[in-house]
Formats: structure tokens, C-alpha cells, sequence
């Protein structure tokens, strides 16, 4: 954990919105603009409801102790990281599988303009409490990151994320939200270098990484690692810290909002996949960014 953050200017980049349901009937549409820009879009009257028998489930012990994460992984909708009986798990995977679809309804209604290409990712149930895991400086999701991930590399395709606090005991999720990207871009690019010659094929090759690492994912994954291993960053950078209380949904794009999860308990999260070309605005994808930045194209080799 990291002290209150110092100087730096504040953030205001969380908007929060009045809808009180998932379903098409809810007063927010096409705000695809305002989450492209880089924007947390909060509903703090907006909670994913547990049935009287689903309540159980709010208990870290029904999570893996490896994976501490319950998911269900599509396009198959197959369980992971659960522990308990076959007559626990098919309803903690309904559960788990009426948020996905909860979550898929209030995107399509956010952001019509993604309708036909948002993919399913992982939905997950996490019942354990952020604080206190074992992690490395690279797993600490304590520290302010752009999601980027070393084994899988995203071709500039955007992370999509739609979280809900499900805490039954009052509990916040409590986050720090960052510089916008561009920014952030800029702070770090000049010191990045390029990937070693052959060294995308030797990552493919070795199975370290699911498909080819292009320059762009060499980039967020820099950014994401020097981020993190800044204590100056974490601590001075511009910042705010932003509580989601139980009964909220949040919505952003976690490739391009600097995040940090400091504490909460019992969290729902969806994940979306979208081309970037599909945006509304795609000048404004990481990927747009750091090839303007860069004034060169990213994704060769892809
Ligand atoms: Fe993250």
C-alpha cells in the first residue's frame, strides 16, 4: 500500500449516471464518447442482486485458494476456480452467468455503436478481499495500471470492463483512477525501447505468449511494468480516489484508464472484448495514441 497520494493535480474522470436497472429500459444510451475518452461511467443505484438462496455465496470459500477468482470462461461458459459440490456449482455458475448476460444487456444499451462486435470475455466472482494477497510488484493491482498482460497479447483490441460491488456488509470498493492516457503515454514512451530483433517469434515459439507480441503490446506492457515499479509515479502522480459503494456498477476501459484496486471485498466483473476500429472514436484508442506519438505503425507482424 502506498500513502495518500501527495502533490499532482486531481482527477476528475469518474461520471456518474441515475439508471436503477440492466435492462433496455434504463435512461443512459449512446455515451460511447464518453467512455472512449477515457472516463470511469459509475451507477451508484445500479446493484446486480443476489437471491435469498445466492447469498451463500458471498464466502471467500467457495473460490480456488489458488485462483482466489470464480469465473465462467465463453465462448464454452465453463466454470473455473469454484470449489464445492456438483449441487453448489451449477447455481454459483448461474449466478456468475446471469451477470454476463445483466452486464451485456446495459453495454449494448450504453454503447449501440458496439452492437455485433463486443465479445464476451471472462465473467468473474471475486469473494476474496483485495488487500493482503501475496504478489509480486507486477501482480500488485494495488499500484496504478493500465491492464496489459505478458501471455496475451491484445493487437490493440480494447478491454472492456463492467465491475459491481456486491459487498453485504457495506463495504466500498475502493480504487485510485489516474493521468489520462495520453499522458501517461508520454511520461514513460521516450525511455521504452524497441523489442529485441526475433524476440516476438521466440515468445510465440516458446509458448510464453498465446500469439505474436506486436510493438504495441510491447508498449503497454512497458507502460503497465514502469508504472508500476515507480514509487514516485504511484505516490505524486495526478490522481483521486474513487469508492464504489455496494449497490454500484462502474464501467471503463481498463487498457486505457490508469487504475489501482486498494481494497473491497465481493466484487462482480464482465469483460468485453472490441476492435478498436469499431469505436466510435477511434483516434482516441491506445492504439491511435501511441502510434501518433510514435509516428510509426505498431501492429506489424501481427
Ligand atoms: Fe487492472
Amino acid at each position: 500500500m502506498f500513502a495518500e497520494p501527495g502533490v499532482g493535480a486531481a482527477v476528475d474522470i469518474v461520471h456518474s449516471y441515475d439508471d436503477a436497472t440492466w435492462d433496455d429500459s434504463g435512461p443512459t444510451r449512446a455515451v460511447e464518447a464518453v467512455l472512449e475518452s477515457g472516463h470511469v461511467l459509475a451507477f451508484p443505484r445500479l446493484g446486480f442482486r443476489f437471491e435469498d438462496d445466492e447469498r451463500r455465496f458471498l464466502d471467500p470459500r467457495w473460490a480456488d485458494p489458488a485462483s482466489k477468482n470464480i469465473s465462467v470462461r465463453w465462448p464454452q461458459g465453463e466454470l473455473r476456480g469454484a470449489v464445492g459440490s456438483e449441487g453448489d456449482l451449477g447455481p454459483l455458475k448461474a449466478l456468475v452467468v446471469r451477470y454476463a448476460e445483466a452486464s451485456e444487456a446495459l453495454a449494448l444499451r450504453l454503447f449501440p455503436h458496439y452492437r455485433g462486435h463486443l465479445r464476451r470475455g471472462n465473467s468473474s466472482f471475486r469473494p476474496v478481499e483485495v488487500v493482503g494477497r501475496a504478489r509480486s510488484w507486477r501482480q500488485d493491482d494495488t499500484r496504478l495500471h493500465i491492464d496489459a498482460f505478458p501471455s496475451n497479447p491484445m493487437h490493440g483490441t480494447r478491454l472492456l470492463r463492467v465491475f459491481s460491488n456486491v459487498n453485504p456488509n457495506g463495504q466500498p470498493r475502493r480504487w485510485r483512477v489516474g493521468e489520462p492516457f495520453e499522458a501517461h503515454a508520454r511520461r514513460y514512451l521516450g525511455r521504452i525501447g524497441r523489442p529485441l530483433p526475433g524476440s516476438a517469434w521466440l515468445l510465440h515459439a516458446t509458448g510464453i505468449t498465446k500469439r505474436r507480441r506486436t510493438e504495441y503490446d510491447h508498449l503497454m506492457l512497458q507502460l503497465h511494468d514502469r508504472a508500476k515499479a515507480d514509487a514516485a509515479f504511484q505516490q505524486t502522480s495526478p490522481q483521486a480516489h474513487a469508492d464504489f459503494a455496494p449497490g454500484t456498477t462502474w464501467v471503463c476501459f481498463s487498457d486505457q484508464v490508469l487504475h489501482a484496486a486498494m481494497g473491497g471485498q465481493h466484487m462482480m466483473e464482465q469483460t468485453f472484448t472490441l476492435d478498436a476500429a469499431r469505436e466510435a472514436l477511434p483516434a482516441s484508442s491506445p492504439l491511435a495514441v501511441l502510434e501518433r506519438l510514435t509516428g510509426r505503425p505498431l501492429l506489424a507482424g501481427a
